[in-house]
């Protein structure tokens, strides 16, 4: 498996440029989670931060999360410093920015992580992992934590190490939030998005950091057209928002695996079904994926899920064919039965 990881990493041209800035950034971050600022006192969240719920969740073995983000101080005291919202696709984020997500497996806290903007350019990245008596979190290891908690019988969670949150998050000045983003937090939620979460009073939402001026230089109809996969059919809505979230950290179109040009990202470009990437770049595409007792497959094949590898890797934990191939243990079963039902039904062409 860290073979693999490693493989990944590489292939994402990561492996000396992390263990580079990981060792720059660590001595960073905090020994205690009680220490990084996210509690007003123990146990309880400072009411300040702004606790969110992307639409299109991340899978990670059915953990429960939750999620805050903090905003340092503005340019006066009272204020908060702003999000530059120019470049829809691509918030920048004052220094002095933290986002947290906790992660709860069997209603107990297992770990918490951080990312936390300490430069124009540069993010420390930091997991947390809780005591028994859960009452604090410690700082994990740069090579993160195996079996971290049990998710089934003989299935651990593990705690991802530094390089493995940069190959999803991204390095450098291309740190992305992947949960705190215009899609994510579009007031035109998906109602089928899977395992979506539901939506609580007082958190935060696009009209939200509009309305109290924490996002500027956005479009001006930013929330009369908000942001939405462009699909007709709600089922492949959803798929494609999965699809967004779970695959498009590392297969996105602006950052694309040497040779790949398999691209899962929507962006605020894109107006039309068939110009979404995760169609575009895979509807009857040949796929190197060979699924087994088949000569050939295609990447999406109409009609046929069997022979779709995107289906085929995404229903596997063995470590050569798994996707995502990093950061959860279990099959998402809810996802591989949604997008079964999905391929099925699309339309064959004659050119397949
Ligand atoms: C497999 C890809 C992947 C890996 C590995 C990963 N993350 Fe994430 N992370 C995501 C995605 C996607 C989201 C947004 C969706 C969600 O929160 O469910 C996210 C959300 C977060 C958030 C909340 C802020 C945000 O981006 O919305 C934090 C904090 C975070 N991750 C930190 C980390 C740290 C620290 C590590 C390494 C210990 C890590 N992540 C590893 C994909 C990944
Ligand atoms: C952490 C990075 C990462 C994430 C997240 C990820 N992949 Fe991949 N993917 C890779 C790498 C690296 C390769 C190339 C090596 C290989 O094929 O194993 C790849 C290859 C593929 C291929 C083979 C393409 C071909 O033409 O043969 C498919 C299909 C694929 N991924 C689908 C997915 C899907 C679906 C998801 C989300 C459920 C996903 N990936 C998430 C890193 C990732």
């Amino acid at each position: 498996m860290r073979a693999l990881l490693a493989a990944a990493a590489a292939a994402l041209g990561l492996t000396s440029l992390a263990a580079h800035a990981v060792h720059a950034a660590t001595p960073g971050a905090p020994r205690l989670l009680s220490q990084t600022g996210l509690y007003a006192s123990p146990g309880r969240v400072d009411a300040r931060h702004l606790a969110y719920a992307p639409q299109y969740p991340l899978w990670t073995d059915g953990a429960a999360k939750s999620r805050w983000l903090h905003l340092p101080a503005g340019a006066t005291a009272a204020s908060i410093a702003s999000i530059d919202g120019r470049d829809e696709d691509a918030w920048v984020f004052p220094v002095g920015t933290k986002a947290w997500k906790e992660f709860r497996f069997q209603g107990r806290k297992v770990e918490t992580r951080l990312l936390w903007k300490t430069g124009p350019s540069s993010w420390i990245f930091a997991s947390y992992a809780w005591n028994e008596a859960q009452t604090d979190a410690v700082l994990v290891p740069e090579s993160g934590a195996a079996e971290a908690a049990e998710v089934a019988p003989g299935r651990g969670h593990s705690i991802p190490s530094r390089t493995d949150c940069r190959t999803c998050h991204g390095e450098g000045r291309q740190t992305e939030l992947l949960g705190f983003n215009a899609l994510q937090l579009s007031p035109d939620r998906d109602p089928g998005a899977l395992h979506g979460e539901p939506w609580r009073p007082g958190m935060t939402g696009l009209g939200d950091l509009v309305a109290r001026g924490l996002l500027r230089g956005a479009r001006r109809d930013l929330l009369t057209r908000p942001p939405r996969i462009q699909a007709e059919q709600p089922t492949t809505r959803s798929a494609l928002g999965y699809l967004a979230a779970n695959c498009a950290s590392c297969h996105r179109g602006d950052r694309p695996l040497p040779g790949l040009d398999l691209d899962f990202r929507h962006t605020s470009r894109i107006a039309r079904e068939a110009d979404e990437p995760g169609l575009r770049t895979t509807l009857g595409r040949p796929s190197l994926f060979q699924p087994p007792g088949l000569s050939s497959s295609l990447r999406l094949a109409p009609g046929q899920p069997d022979r779709s590898a995107l289906l085929q890797r995404m229903a596997s934990r063995r470590p050569a064919s798994q996707m995502p191939p990093l950061g959860s243990a279990l099959v998402d079963e809810a996802a591989v039965t949604h997008l079964r039902q999905w391929i099925a039904a699309l339309p064959m062409t004659p050119s397949h």
